[in-house]
């Protein structure tokens, strides 16, 4: 296993490329098994999970070819089968996308649950309950999801609780259902509205998409096309947070400012300089943040994926500063890593409570998921020190080259093999 050793107390300087969004990736690529006809994906980030949706693809049957960086084409025509492996499934969330996909296909799919970051307990039941809506049986056997559909027809579907898995679950699958289908109370990330995006340039008829409505009029069949992926709004908050909390002057470039717009307004609150351009964000850390309080929300509100990147630098906000954690039940696993860096933080329910005014100092740490990773990295170059990260394996699922591009820009982070 691998290990992250980030050399402490640094400044970056420089700027930074943001890549393809991640949540959007992991859904196209499902998606494109849709299509009846080759479908080309430009500015797929080179992480761990697309490697992985790759390679599901291709257990399916389609064929995958790689055109130069970050662009795939897909040609779906020869998948055949309906079953993915539990090995493969087993290693991201996002594998769920193939219900959605495969019931479109062949009306049939066996998914094992999947696996993914832990942030708690993460029911898939407004997914299921859509599957049945659209006249899908679905049952639980053995670990699997087996689902089955002699036609999809479209319905009205209340989601119960606002869901990115299952407003994407439920668009894949009623793109070809027969009718209409009603979408509502569903998740608004961009995200969605560039797989929407996808979807109807490959010929289905989503409208409402990035709205709490979605209406889907069912087309017979989708063809191929050609989508360049939106940039991740997630990497690219990571960066300037890292910036924001180093005390840095950094460009961040090749993003959508629009959706950060929750995350600038609080690097504001904590007294961030920060300079807004048509693509890009230059920040300019501060010496003494002041503090701040935090509520996680689905889009437009301040993103969970977020929330353990930007409690490293209340930790040193002149006072105590709060976070609520309203997404995920059990999202605060980062924490006792960040007291072992001496954080003083404490949990209760939902809420953190993060003293400030400490100096943080480099500790042997595990990232326990994906984003948590990113803010022990962010923790590690604030630090006095050396802060070596294990699990380094939850970062790569989601992180392009991160040590690269951290130290571009003048960080001093190696990668070691963990004896
Ligand atoms: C997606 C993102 C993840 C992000 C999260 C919230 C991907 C691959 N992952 O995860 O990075 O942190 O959105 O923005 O895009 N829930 C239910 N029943 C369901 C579905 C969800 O109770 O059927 C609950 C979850 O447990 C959670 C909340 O709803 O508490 C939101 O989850 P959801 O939006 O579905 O997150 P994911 O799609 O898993």
């Amino acid at each position: 296993m691998e290990q992250l050793v980030v050399n402490g107390g640094v400044s970056l300087e420089g700027e930074v490329v943001t890549s393809g969004a991640k949540n959007s990736s992991v859904a196209i690529l499902p998606a494109a098994l849709m299509a009846g006809s080759p479908v080309t994906i430009e500015n797929l980030p080179l992480i761990d999970d697309i490697i992985t949706l790759k390679e599901l693809i291709q257990f399916l049957g389609a064929e995958v070819q790689t055109n130069g960086y970050g662009s795939l084409t897909v040609d779906p025509q020869k998948a055949n089968s309906f079953e993915a492996p539990y090995e493969l499934v087993s290693k991201l969330r996002a594998s769920y996308y193939f219900l959605g996909s495969l019931l479109t296909r062949f009306k049939k799919a066996i998914i094992p649950l999947p696996g993914g970051c832990p942030l708690g307990p993460r029911p898939m039941d407004q997914h299921i309950k859509g599957f049945q809506a659209l006249g899908a049986r679905v049952e639980i056997r053995h670990g699997c999801i087996h689902m089955e559909a002699e036609q999809l027809n479209g319905t009205e579907i209340y989601l119960d609780i606002v869901s990115v898995g299952a407003t994407i679950n439920l668009m894949l699958a009623s793109v070809t259902a027969q009718g209409k289908t009603i979408l509502e109370n569903v998740a608004k990330e961009p995200e969605i509205v560039d797989i929407a995006n996808f979807l109807n340039a490959m010929g289905a008829d989503i409208v409402g998409a990035g709205t709490d409505v979605i209406k889907i009029t069912g087309v017979k069949k989708l063809g191929g096309t050609n989508h360049m992926v939106i940039p991740d709004r997630i990497e690219a908050g990571t960066f300037i947070l890292a910036a924001a909390s180093t005390n840095s002057s950094v460009l961040v470039k090749e993003v959508i400012p629009k959706h950060l717009e929750a995350v600038t307004a609080k690097l504001k609150e904590l007294g961030v300089d920060l300079d807004v351009g048509e693509d890009w964000i230059h920040v300019n850390g501060c010496s003494c943040p002041k503090p701040i309080s935090i509520k996680t929300f689905p889009y437009p509100g301040f993103p969970t994926d977020l929330q353990s990147v930007i409690m490293p630098i209340m930790t040193k906000a002149k006072g105590p500063s709060m976070i609520t954690e309203n997404v995920f039940e059990a999202r605060y696993k980062h924490v006792d890593e960040l007291k072992r860096m001496g954080a003083n933080i404490l949990v209760e329910g939902r809420t953190a409570i993060i003293e400030g005014g400490e100096s943080l100092s480099g500790a042997p740490v595990r990232a326990t998921d994906l984003r948590a990773g990113a803010g022990l990295i962010i923790a590690g170059l604030m630090a006095k020190g050396e802060t070596i990260i294990s699990g380094v394996d939850h970062i790569d699922r989601g992180y392009e080259n991160i040590e690269e591009k951290f130290n571009k820009l003048g960080a001093g982070i190696k990668r070691i093999t963990e004896e």
